[in-house]
């Protein structure tokens, strides 16, 4: 792993001359008003499990940060950056560990559509400079890392690392409906060296108890909350189930079974899954999830989406998720999706490229949604209700 030191600022200096800033502006709002994002994001839903990490060279201690539910695909909360503060939409995701949001010094399409970070403007930002590489579900960046303070509902993380943008390829992040990614997985996935956010703030004594939470709303694009140091039980219905994290890295868990009127339709024996945040869908091995798309009727269309009759919605049963003795029912409205024009969509998709090594699933915003879920560092537990 190298440092960059003089020669990384001597390249950064180089981009800002060549870079004009007249190029940051919103292209979203433009694609939204012409439906093509809801378009795209329809057929494109989030994974931002990470893939692997590669490193080329207050008082009450309870913070509530609100997220934009952005169509039932992506939950969007607001952080801000270095002093003075620039603001930036993120996805907390509890797949991945780093925090980045696009620089000034990125030059990829998607980084003129979104906010991109200016270290000239911060008084508080150090540099590394050290390159980093990310590589998601759904798409990479690579950049460098930075040190900074960052804000969000009154927290205040002094000297965090994260990264700056320098190339985000590809569509994955030019359609997103967000400008970065803060993780909020276990420090182990974290780039090599660094310190993740929820690390630091607890480190820093800022939050009164070693957890999070988080509630995703239905439909509604307001309503959702990531709690920090607390759990809200107005946001649950019943006792939380604590189930024990398998392995300390992705917030994982082993689930017991995968049911259909009381037949096991996969995971006989017992599979691993993960908790992601920041994937929008119900995510397993190839195979398995044919099986299912074949049980719950969903045709692959030309364009490689699995697509059901909305009318079915009413007919189709649970599809029973078993994790530590208790039952989480996903129904037909649940794993089904209704799009534009009467369109109807599987939420459940098949894991490409190799992204875990063994058979495990990503249980996703539509389990999330339905499940009220409490990620505890302090006992390496994730406590699990349904949601309100
Ligand atoms: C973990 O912590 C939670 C809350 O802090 C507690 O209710 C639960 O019983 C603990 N679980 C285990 C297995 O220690």
């Amino acid at each position: 792993m190298k440092w960059f030191g003089v020669l990384g600022l001597v390249a950064l200096s180089e981009c800002l001359v060549t870079i004009p800033l007249t190029r940051i502006k919103s292209m979203r709002e433009n694609l939204r008003e012409k439906d093509e994002l809801k378009d795209y994001l329809e057929k494109h839903p989030y994974n931002l499990a990470y893939k692997f990490v590669e490193s080329v060279d207050p008082d009450t201690g309870v913070y509530y940060e609100s997220m934009r539910n952005y169509l039932d695909l992506a939950y969007v909360g607001t952080i801000r950056i270095g002093t003075p503060p620039q603001e930036f939409k993120v996805i907390f995701d509890t797949g991945s560990s780093d925090l980045w949001v696009p620089s000034i010094y990125c030059s990829s399409p998607a980084c003129a559509n979104h906010n991109v970070f200016n270290p000239l403007l911060s008084t508080t930002f150090r540099v590394s400079g050290r390159p980093i590489h990310l590589q998601y579900g759904s798409g990479t960046m690579s950049g460098f890392l930075a040190y900074d303070t960052i804000r969000f509902e009154g927290l205040v993380d002094e000297s965090q690392a994260f990264g700056l943008s320098l190339r985000e390829p590809g569509k994955f992040m030019e359609y997103a409906v967000f400008d970065g990614i803060l993780g909020l997985a276990y420090p182990s996935l974290s780039l090599q060296g660094t310190i993740p956010i929820f690390d630091n703030l607890w480190k820093q004594g800022l939050i009164a108890q070693e957890l999070f939470a988080f509630y995703l709303s239905k439909k509604e694009e307001e309503g959702s909350v990531v709690m920090f140091g607390d759990v809200d039980h107005s946001y649950y219905r019943g006792d939380l189930n604590w189930v024990p994290v398998s392995k300390p890295f992705y917030w994982q868990l082993s689930m017991d079974s995968i049911s259909v009127n009381g037949a096991v339709i996969a995971c006989s024996g017992g599979c691993e899954a993960i908790i992601d945040t920041g994937t929008s869908l119900l995510i397993g091995p190839s195979s398995v999830v044919l099986n299912i798309q074949k049980i719950i009727n969903a045709k692959r269309s030309y364009s490689g989406e699995y697509m059901i009759d909305c009318s079915t919605i009413n007919t189709l049963p649970d599809i029973v998720f078993a994790i530590n003795g208790v039952n989480y029912p996903v129904p037909a409205s649940a794993y089904i999706r209704e799009g534009q024009e009467g369109t109807c969509y599987s939420n459940f998709d098949e894991g490409r490229g190799g992204l875990f090594v063994s058979d495990s699933w990503i249980l996703g915003d539509v389990f999330l949604r339905l499940y009220f879920t409490v990620f505890n560092r302090g006992n390496d537990t994730i406590g699990l209700a349904p949601a309100v």
